[in-house]
């Protein structure tokens, strides 16, 4: 199978997904809930949150080009936002011949955290948690033998005292191996059921029990090398490198740089149905682990021109659990991926990341990104200037000749062209 579709976004949304079928084998009736006939009702929205009245649907688009541990692979993006599948299938095309992306996983590990209060001898006790780390492992897995017989559960204790303005606490963090699963509903249990045990070692009282989202355990690594991406143009190379080292040195900087990271990163973490939220939230602390928040990406100039990116980033995301098996769509995104593994997927959602942060210095650091971004947003453009449908490609080729997608223009032309057909 070959992520390499020659033409692939110039053909229609029917015929792209004729295509992804036929490399994955899709029946019908899978086709048709990518579609959106059928493939998530009001009532299923209703199962999962309160109060609903209805769903939103957003944009499904495939990253194609991608090579991801020697393996190609169509990867399903979902996001409001025009260029980024684009960009990020630019990107990948451009590394692919190199070998495409690399990755590596420390393991699924997760963080709950029981914040013990008004211990009398905090080192005392915190010592006497060490102790006992044996019957805490095992009161916590007696709560998921499930998670256990896949070779999960609770591994290990780290214990930390925490000075605040009141009082020295005790911060007892249980590691727990969540396997295909993103987790916080298994380290969350235990942390729970846990609690009496803990009061009962430290003589203190426990007030949080729930888990950290920054996930520093379970850290995703990508790598990519970019063949001489600028065709030996020393400037344009000097340029994209200067561009990178500013995310380093600026939070600034390097808050809008992460960004257009996550662009690619939350597109396929929807797409899955993951949690973005949880995501988002241990990517951006785990960028500040310096002391200053920075580029979760590091460029390096090789011989030969090359280009060499390296991502660095926690993901905690699953394959099982939550909506990634109850949502129809997020079903079919990790079978279009063909990833089999929690691991697998964070792999090759680090990939995108690096991808799309290429491709936005790439932009940035040359002609600047509104040009192509305004030729992909020109389409939305037009609708919202009244084209109907048979007409948007016509007002977007004659936005194109005049050189301009601004709004203003683009209404002139529907308005030329409505005038026109009246005639
Ligand atoms: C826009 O959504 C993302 C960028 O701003 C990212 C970046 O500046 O690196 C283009």
């Amino acid at each position: 199978m070959s992520s390499r579709i020659p033409g692939f976004y110039k053909l229609s949304p029917a015929k792209r997904l004729d295509k992804i079928a036929e490399h994955i084998e899709l029946g019908e009736e899978e086709k048709d809930i990518l579609r959106g006939n059928g493939g998530f009702s009001v009532n299923q929205a209703d199962q999962m949150i309160e109060n609903v009245i209805g769903y939103l649907p957003i944009p499904l688009g495939i990253a194609a080009n991608f090579k991801v541990n020697g393996k190609d692979v169509f990867i399903p993006m979902a996001t409001e936002e025009p260029s980024v599948v684009a960009a990020a299938s630019h990107a990948a095309k451009l590394a692919y011949e190199s070998g495409g992306f690399i990755t590596s996983y420390t393991g699924s590990i997760m963080i709950g955290q029981i914040q013990v209060t008004d211990v009398e001898d905090p080192y005392g006790a915190m010592a006497r948690v060490h102790e006992n780390k044996e019957e805490i492992i095992k009161l916590c897995n007696k709560q998921d033998p499930t998670l256990v017989s896949l070779g999960g559960g609770m591994k290990d204790i780290h214990v930390r005292i925490v000075p605040t303005n009141s009082e020295e606490m005790i911060l007892i963090h249980l590691l727990v191996d969540t396997r295909d699963a993103m987790g916080a509903n298994a380290v969350n249990t235990m942390a729970e059921a846990v609690t009496p045990l803990i009061e009962k070692i430290t003589q203190g009282s426990v007030v949080l029990r729930i888990l950290s989202n920054l996930a520093d355990e379970r850290i995703t690594r990508a790598r990519a090398i970019f063949e001489n991406p600028f065709e030996g143009d020393k400037v344009a190379m000097d340029k994209f490198y200067k561009a990178a080292q500013l995310a380093i040195y600026d939070p600034y900087r390097a808050t809008t740089h992460n960004k257009g990271i996550m662009n690619g990163i939350s597109a396929v973490v929807t797409a899955t149905g993951n949690d973005t939220r949880a995501v988002e939230a241990g990517v951006h602390a785990y960028a500040s682990k310096s002391g200053q928040y920075r580029s979760l990406t590091r460029w390096e100039i090789g011989k030969d021109n090359k280009i060499i990116g390296t991502i660095e980033l926690p993901l905690a995301v699953g394959m099982v659990g939550g909506a990634t098996q109850s949502h129809p769509v997020a079903k079919l995104a990790t079978k279009i991926m063909g990833v089999q593994s929690a691991e697998q997927l964070a792999g090759v959602i680090a990939s995108v990341g690096l991808a799309q942060n290429f491709a936005a210095i790439r932009a940035l650091a040359s002609e600047g990104i509104q040009q192509g971004h305004m030729k992909l947003h020109a389409r939305n453009l037009a609708v919202l200037a009244g084209a109907k449908e048979d007409q948007i490609d016509e007002v977007v080729n004659i936005a194109a000749k005049h050189e301009s997608y601004q709004f203003h223009e683009m209404e002139k032309i529907v308005k030329s062209l409505n005038t026109n057909r009246k005639r």
